[in-house]
């Protein structure tokens, strides 16, 4: 066997290759378009249709994909009484893998050819933000909305969530964070989902593999838990001292470092300094206050940077979202690069099967029952 490549966690192992996006200290990008630029012109729309067919689209194409789009949002009603008879006690992310998982069995396409496979994405882009309004009512004694063709992927969730137009501000905002969460390469659940269609499974359970995966307080079950932390706190003082004592113990602070990033990340810069106005425009100093405090003791005292969670937590926290759905947001977005990876590794593919270095017991002879004392 060639030389034997193992490291913890896969720490720096080249799994595959991938045209969808690039992760680098200096630079994400999407398809070759870094962040920056799409953070700051491009609706989620167009970075979804973007890593889905590799360009970012005409006026044409971005009309015809919002249309599509919208002709995918409505949930059948079996979905909606699914998601009514789960117990309310069940989070968030958990409804939303039995309403995906449901969502699979009102398959769009026929086959399993490039186009079915879009379209199928497109329809799991579509019901996910429907599946989250739809809980969300459902939790407060409300019957689900219809989606309202036209408005935008942001528009649309914070209209069928809450029943009223969202705010120019909180569109931009559910956007922008929409466009940074959508696709970063070979993390864990983009992985899964990956690992799912080498085998030539479906689309939808490959979704179902990624809502799965990304629920970890690892991983996007960060940003809740990022926002949890700042609520304990009613001040900066507080705040530092907890964190300090934390870090004596070596807890993971949430929201706080990253696998591939070591000098922070890109889309934590960008999302913060409007995060930060909005704190400010809502009167909300005091957990801005708590959130830089935890942020710079981790630095101080570890060097260790913010990743997306926790500027996303506390913006979704300013924007009235309940915590429980900050994580299904995050998959309203990842979605898009979770299909974009199926999409080209069943397009292309060789069954992901790695090896195992063994350190159980060595070879050993089967002993019958009654000598086994
Ligand atoms: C996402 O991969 C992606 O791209 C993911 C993501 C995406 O867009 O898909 O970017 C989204 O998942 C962001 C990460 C969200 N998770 C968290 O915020 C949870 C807290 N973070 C850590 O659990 C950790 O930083 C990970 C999981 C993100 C990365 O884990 P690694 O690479 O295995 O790092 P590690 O746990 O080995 O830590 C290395 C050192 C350790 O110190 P020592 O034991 O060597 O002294 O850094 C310390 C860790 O203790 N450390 C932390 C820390 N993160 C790392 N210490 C305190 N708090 C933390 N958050």
């Amino acid at each position: 066997m060639s030389e034997e490549l193992y490291r913890p966690g896969l720490e720096g192992i080249i799994a595959g290759e991938t045209e969808v996006s690039t992760v680098e200290q200096d630079s994400l990008a999407y398809r070759g378009y870094r962040i920056e630029g799409l953070a700051e012109h491009a609706s989620f729309e167009e970075v979804a249709y973007l890593l889905l067919e590799g360009e970012l689209p005409t006026a044409p194409q971005l009309a015809d994909f919002r249309k599509r789009l919208d002709q995918h949002r409505a949930i059948q009603p079996e979905i909606v009484e699914t998601v009514r008879m789960i117990p309310k006690s069940v989070g968030g992310m958990d409804v939303l893998r039995t309403g995906v998982s449901m969502a699979g069995h009102f398959d769009v396409a026929k086959g399993d050819e490039r186009p079915a496979l879009v379209e199928r994405a497109i329809h799991a882009l579509a019901v996910v933000p429907s599946i989250i309004a739809a809980r969300l009512r459902l939790l407060d004694g409300k019957e689900p909305i219809d989606p309202k063709p036209g408005l935008s992927h942001a528009a649309q969730f914070l209209y069928m969530a809450f029943g009223k137009a969202p705010s120019e501000l909180e569109e931009k905002l559910l956007n922008l964070t929409l466009v940074l969460y959508a696709e970063h390469e070979f993390n864990a659940s983009a992985f899964a989902a990956r690992v799912c269609a080498s085998t030539l499974s479906d689309l939808y359970s490959a979704m179902v593999t990624g809502i799965a995966t990304l629920k970890g307080p690892l991983h996007g079950g960060a940003n809740e838990e990022a926002m949890k932390l700042i609520s304990r706190f009613k001040s900066g003082d507080e705040a530092k001292a907890w964190t300090e004592e934390g870090i004596k113990n070596k807890a993971k602070i949430m929201g706080f470092g990253h696998r591939v990033y070591k000098n922070g990340d890109h889309r934590a810069r960008i999302l913060e300094p409007l995060m930060a106005d909005l704190a400010r425009e809502r009167n909300q100093q005091a957990k801005l206050d708590v959130y830089f405090a935890i942020k710079n003791t981790v630095f101080d005292r570890k060097q260790i940077h913010m990743n997306v969670d926790y500027p996303c937590g506390l913006t979704y926290y300013l924007m009235g979202l309940p915590i429980d759905i900050y994580t299904p947001l995050f998959v309203a977005s990842r979605v898009s690069g979770w299909a974009a990876h199926y999409i080209e590794q069943y397009t292309n593919n060789r069954i992901i099967r790695p090896r195992s270095r063994y350190v159980g017991p060595a070879l050993r002879d089967y002993i019958s029952v009654s000598e086994r004392g």
